[in-house]
């Protein structure tokens, strides 16, 4: 194996696409919290493949479980029945309350089925006339990059160049409930889908009670309430589900990401009757959605979950995290929010036009990975396996690097 780490920058820019601009570091082995890269250094993982890898990486009951099914039956179609998916549908509806579960692959395809899913509702249950369903968004939304989910977006980044763009979509301010109210008067409005916390635009937190009395709205307006629950569920915030700090049961509910423990695409929508039976044979479907493999890994995965308390120990390490990052005594940090083991820190502006992907690879050199968003936000989530004591290290390394680009500032 070629160790040098720029052979394989050189490859992907010779031969890849360049839609993203990684941070150079090329991991070649994960275990529990810690990836390697190709000369065999060790990394602490403050990103968890944007929340996937909640479980850790490789972890030993999820790989079982692809090892013994990879042998047995990995895909079928859903033109006939496998004897995974029906037990793994009982699981995860058990598992999160809802009556029947719709599986998909990644999560912007279980955005897409929720949105179909909405829209027929709207159609069939709540009388809306035909194509005039509307569904609300949020401003600065994360929910993927297919074109209908970009015609959401109010990034121009993911957004521009890619129109014309759908119609039948409104986009109101996050974290304001006069907004939601005045949107909700639209009698033709069928949903209105949120993260309840947002990740990509830098783990932006809605105020307390913001969740509940949207969710209120929602039920005095006869709309369905979508949490996109793809990068805040399975744990990360500290609760099963980030809807849960304010117990909120949404009308329909999408997973991905760490429904694998990042060892398959798997994502999920979940709903109860009323809704879900609105979608019927050749409405929809996916070629690899509910395929043996997946359904196996991700109720190993889901088991990990309960089985290690990972809610329980987001919850702890996350509060030892902010108070940490909070009382590092350095005017380049701003702002430190989250909940659970998904925060950011803000940073201001420093050095000649540096940015917090600089803060980025300084935390590199000491052996902690992280991801900037936006210029000027660092998000830090680890996976939830973390102990105490690896918590506490990993905000040394954050702190001695804040501290040591400090008298950069300008
Ligand atoms: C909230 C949210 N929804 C949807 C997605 C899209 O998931 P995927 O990249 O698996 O399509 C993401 C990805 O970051 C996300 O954060």
């Amino acid at each position: 194996m070629q160790k040098d780490p720029q052979y394989y920058i050189d490859l992907e820019y010779k031969y890849g696409a360049h839609n993203y601009k990684p941070l150079p570091v090329v991991l070649d082995r994960g275990e529990g919290i810690f990836v390697w890269d190709t000369e065999g250094v060790k990394y602490y993982d403050f990103l968890s493949a944007y929340s996937a890898v909640n479980q850790g990486h490789c972890h030993p009951s999820i790989v079982n479980a692809l090892n013994q099914q990879a042998r047995q039956l990995t895909l079928t179609s859903r033109a006939f029945y496998n004897s995974s998916l029906g037990n793994f549908e009982e699981y995860i509806t058990n598992y999160f309350g809802y009556d029947k579960v719709l599986p998909m692959n990644t999560g912007a395809e279980a955005v897409e089925t929720a949105l179909k899913l909405c829209r027929k509702w709207g159609y069939e249950k709540k009388g809306i006339e035909e194509n005039k369903a509307v569904i609300v968004f949020a401003t600065e939304n994360f929910h993927g990059r297919t074109l209908a989910i970009v015609s959401a977006s109010t990034d121009q980044d993911s957004k521009g160049g890619f129109g014309p763009y759908m119609p039948g979509l409104e986009i109101i301010e996050y974290n304001d409930l006069n907004a939601l109210e005045e949107a909700l008067r639209d009698s033709n409005v069928a949903g209105f889908i949120v993260e309840p916390i947002q990740g990509e635009a830098g783990v932006v937190v809605p105020d307390e009670g913001y969740l509940s009395k949207a969710y209120e709205l929602c039920k005095k307006n006869n709309v369905l309430f979508i949490a996109d629950e793809v990068q805040t569920g399975i744990a990360r915030t500290g609760r099963l589900l980030a809807v849960d700090h304010e117990n909120v049961k949404a009308d329909i509910l999408i997973l991905g990401k760490a429904l694998s423990g990042g060892v398959l695409p798997v994502s999920a929508v979940l709903a109860n009757d009323d809704i879900m039976l609105c979608i019927r044979p050749g409405e929809h479907g996916s070629t690899f959605g509910g395929n043996p493999l997946s359904c196996k890994v991700a109720e190993a995965a889901l088991k990990v979950v309960k089985d290690e308390k990972l809610a329980e120990n987001a919850e702890a390490m996350g509060q030892i995290f902010r108070e940490r990052m909070a009382n590092i005594d350095s005017p380049l940090v701003e702002l430190v929010r989250g909940k659970g083991l998904l925060n950011a820190i803000v940073i201001k502006p420093f050095g000649e036009n540096k940015t917090a992907y600089d803060v980025c690879l300084a935390m590199k050199e000491k052996g902690l990975l992280a991801k900037q968003t936006h210029t000027h936000i660092i998000r830090f989530a680890p996976p939830l396996v973390i102990n105490k004591e690896e918590i506490m290290q990993a905000c040394d390394i954050i702190e001695q690097t804040i501290l040591e680009l400090t008298p950069e500032l300008v």
